[in-house]
């Protein structure tokens, strides 16, 4: 059985050095990527305070963006190419930090609590595969260093393993 030790979030780089173990620990040995998207979601949700949703959205036919496992409240289940953060997120190949959603034109307002978002392109090989979106209730919840650890857990996802 997989235990997440309590992580001190206190100090936000020593957090997400220690949830990138955590995370490496998790997936280690398993390349099944439904199950792997859902295990990291679980573990973001769980361990990062002030969120109330964390999941994936991958790329589908059309260049829509597809719900994929997620933790919080059910969410819009297909983003048409370029709409809200998560689409700008693709089109900017870079993450998008939101401080305020109410200030972001074309934010979709899945669940109305949310008030700041970081979204993260999934890139292999050059190609985006999706987004990792973390949502929180908390304005200005998300900063720089926030993006940077969630970036590293993204880049730990993709990595090939099994
Ligand atoms: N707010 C996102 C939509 C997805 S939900 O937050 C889960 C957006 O504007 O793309």
């Amino acid at each position: 059985m997989f235990a997440a030790d309590a992580i001190d979030t206190a100090d936000k780089p020593r957090f997400f050095a220690e949830l990138a173990q955590q995370l490496e620990a998790l997936l280690d040995g398993e390349d099944d990527p439904v199950a792997n998207a859902a295990n990291t979601a679980a573990l973001i949700f769980h361990a990062m305070p002030e969120l109330n949703w964390a999941g994936f959205y991958f790329l589908r036919e059309g260049d829509e963006l597809v719900l994929g496992p997620f933790q919080g409240r059910p969410a819009c289940v297909r983003i048409p190419r370029g709409r809200g953060v998560c689409g700008a997120a693709v089109e900017r190949r870079a993450s998008v930090l939101v401080e305020d959603v109410h200030a972001f034109p074309g934010h979709i307002a899945c669940d109305a609590a949310s008030r700041a978002e970081l979204v993260v392109p999934l890139i292999r090989d050059g190609r985006v595969l999706g987004v990792l979106d973390l949502d929180s209730p908390v304005p200005g919840r998300f900063d720089e260093a926030d993006r940077a650890g969630v970036e590293r857990l993204a880049e730990i996802f993709l990595a090939p393993r099994g």
